[in-house]
């Protein structure tokens, strides 16, 4: 038998027309898909029915199956099958902890190969008609995480929050909204800075809110934003105003979006 391989493979937010090429073509000749919660139904609709399917759930702060017993079960798949796909949300080395399962199938010896997906962030932005670099407007892009890992403070302490030029992308944040704004305005970005805050973007359910900095929480409960949800603060949001909202295919009913000063 060949060499078994675990693909460590990114299945983007949600458009099954986000996938790669190659990541639908492993979906669609794997033994064995292990996926995670993030993985929308049109994608998991890809997925032949002879491929047997492992559900390990995995989303912020609720893991179903801790990470541990995630990495034992990819070793334990490659012992006996030959193609084993780890399908992951988005990117799999854009906080989907691809670094740490690709780092225990090394230590035990596993073949694996990263199939890079597209990341929520740059997908959920060009869908709300946001750049996130834009000349004269932002010259960086900065990606952080604003869950608190094992109940420890948020970790925000960039230059990047301070800096106007940089747009900030906040995966995980929605529990931690006021914790994220008090960071930004203190580190003395303006309270007047445009974000926007995107649910399930890329998705048909995609809903999105727009709002200045200093008004992000009240607007965020006040419209129920849920997770999954992507947090974009800087001036390359105001962008959205000349360029618009793109309609994710399948989009039924048509996307909500709204607008606040
Ligand atoms: C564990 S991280 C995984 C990120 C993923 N690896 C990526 O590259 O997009 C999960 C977070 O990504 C963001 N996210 C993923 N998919 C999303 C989507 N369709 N819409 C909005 N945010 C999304 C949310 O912030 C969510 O809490």
């Amino acid at each position: 038998m060949t060499e078994a391989c675990v693909y460590l493979v990114g299945a983007g937010p949600g458009d099954p027309g986000l996938l790669t090429v190659r990541a639908l073509e492993l979906i669609q000749s794997a033994d064995t898909v292990v996926y995670d919660r993030l993985i929308s139904n049109e994608i998991l609709q890809r997925i032949p029915s002879g491929v047997a399917k492992i559900f390990v759930g995995k989303a912020s702060g609720n893991h179903s199956m801790p990470q541990a017993e995630i990495n034992a079960l990819l070793v334990s798949l490659a012992r006996r099958e030959r193609r084993i796909v780890r399908l992951k949300g988005g990117d799999p080395f854009v906080f989907g902890r691809g670094g740490e399962e690709a780092e225990y199938l090394a230590r035990h010896g596993v073949a694996f190969e990263t199939v890079p997906g597209v990341t929520a962030a740059t997908a959920c932005a060009a869908y709300a008609g946001i750049p996130l670099t834009h000349r004269g407007l932002a010259s960086s892009v900065h990606f952080v995480a604003g869950h608190c890992r094992d109940n420890q403070p948020l970790d925000l302490h960039s230059d990047a929050l301070a800096d106007p030029h940089c747009t900030l992308v906040v995966f995980m944040g929605l529990a931690n909204l006021d914790r994220i704004v008090a960071s930004a305005l203190q580190a003395g970005r303006s309270p007047e800075t445009p974000v926007a805050i995107i649910e399930s973007g890329t998705t048909p359910q995609q809903r999105y809110v727009r709002c200045e900095l200093a008004s992000l929480s009240v607007q965020a409960e006040a419209n129920g934003i849920r997770a999954p949800a992507l947090l974009i603060i800087g001036e390359v949001v105001s962008m959205a105003d000349v360029l618009g909202a793109q309609v994710p295919a399948a989009a039924d009913p048509p996307m909500s979006v709204e607008r606040y000063a």
